[in-house]
């Protein structure tokens, strides 16, 4: 199995591309669509790298994999799927975070919350291949309440529950979110075997750190993870995180992000004049 990191110092987001040299089958995890909120426009710059890393390998993508609707970049699985293709898949859970969201942002009746955006909705346990290489998803809640690791061969990518050790977890004020939960996900990652490859989703290069970096271990993680290493208990966490979690500023692309990748990135309709709208609900957030 080969993996190809490609980090978005933007969003601070590691997408990462995996294949099965055999069958030269690939998955892309968590790929980013840049977008420039002063102007509303799209680009496709990152998603670009992917696509010439696939062609220049030789890939067939198979899946276009997300750990769950990020609410700090777009993502690019359309744009991808078109270009490359593949099915776009995501937890089925996807379907409570979609109903939140649609109240907040009073979808009406084009927005359908049954997950049908997606080309395949994934339940703990499910179990795929990317070539001869095989796949579990876990549902790891906590973040959000749908978020997914893939278990992919040796590796675990855990889209956002943990960080790299010196960071520690990912943030669980979103709608849905829960520091509880999260906390049991994190234990069951950190129960696979200690040589297990561990890649994250987000790097923010914490404090006394000059480099990005995205891959661990579960032994790593379970002995420096400041936020969950061995000792640390449910209710202990849960404090720590609570009350972090009350000074940090919503992430600066949560409105254009959460509305895009509830669609599984697809745009909304564009109105009668050919332009494509999203909204920014006032003193909601
Ligand atoms: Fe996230």
């Amino acid at each position: 199995m080969v993996i190809r990191t490609f980090f978005d110092e933007a969003t601070f987001t590691a997408s990462h591309v995996v294949h099965d040299p055999a069958s030269r089958l690939a998955a892309i995890i968590d790929p980013v669509l840049d977008y420039d909120p002063s102007s509303g426009r799209t680009s496709h710059g990152s998603a670009d790298a992917v696509v010439d890393h696939i062609r220049n390998n030789d890939l067939t993508v198979d899946w276009l994999l997300e750990t769950h609707a990020h609410a700090d970049h777009l993502t690019a699985a359309p744009y991808l799927q078109e270009k490359v293709g593949g099915k776009i898949a995501i937890g089925h859970l996807i379907t409570t975070v979609q109903g939140v969201f649609a109240k907040l942002f009073n979808t009406g009746d084009d927005f359908r919350h049954d997950g049908s955006q997606f080309d395949r909705l994934f339940e703990d346990g499910d179990q795929f291949n990317i070539g001869s290489v095989p796949v579990i998803a876990l549902h790891v809640p906590g973040h959000t309440p749908a978020d997914l690791a893939y278990v992919v061969g040796d590796s675990v990518f855990v889209g956002d529950t943990l960080f790299m050790p010196d960071y520690g977890t990912a943030r669980c004020d979103f709608p849905g979110g829960d520091a509880q939960a999260l906390y049991q996900s994190v234990r069951r990652i950190l129960s696979l075997p200690d040589h297990t490859r561990l890649f994250m989703c987000h790097d923010y290069m914490a404090e006394g750190r000059d480099y990005y970096a995205w891959e661990s271990t579960v032994a790593e993680e379970r002995e420096h993870n400041i936020h969950v290493h061995q000792g640390v208990t449910e209710k202990e966490f849960v404090a720590m995180r609570t009350t972090r979690d009350r000074t940090l500023d919503m992430p600066r692309l949560i409105l254009p992000s959460v509305q895009v990748n509830m669609r599984a990135g697809f745009f909304p309709e564009a109105e009668d004049n050919g332009t494509r709208y999203l909204k920014i609900p006032l003193d909601v957030l």
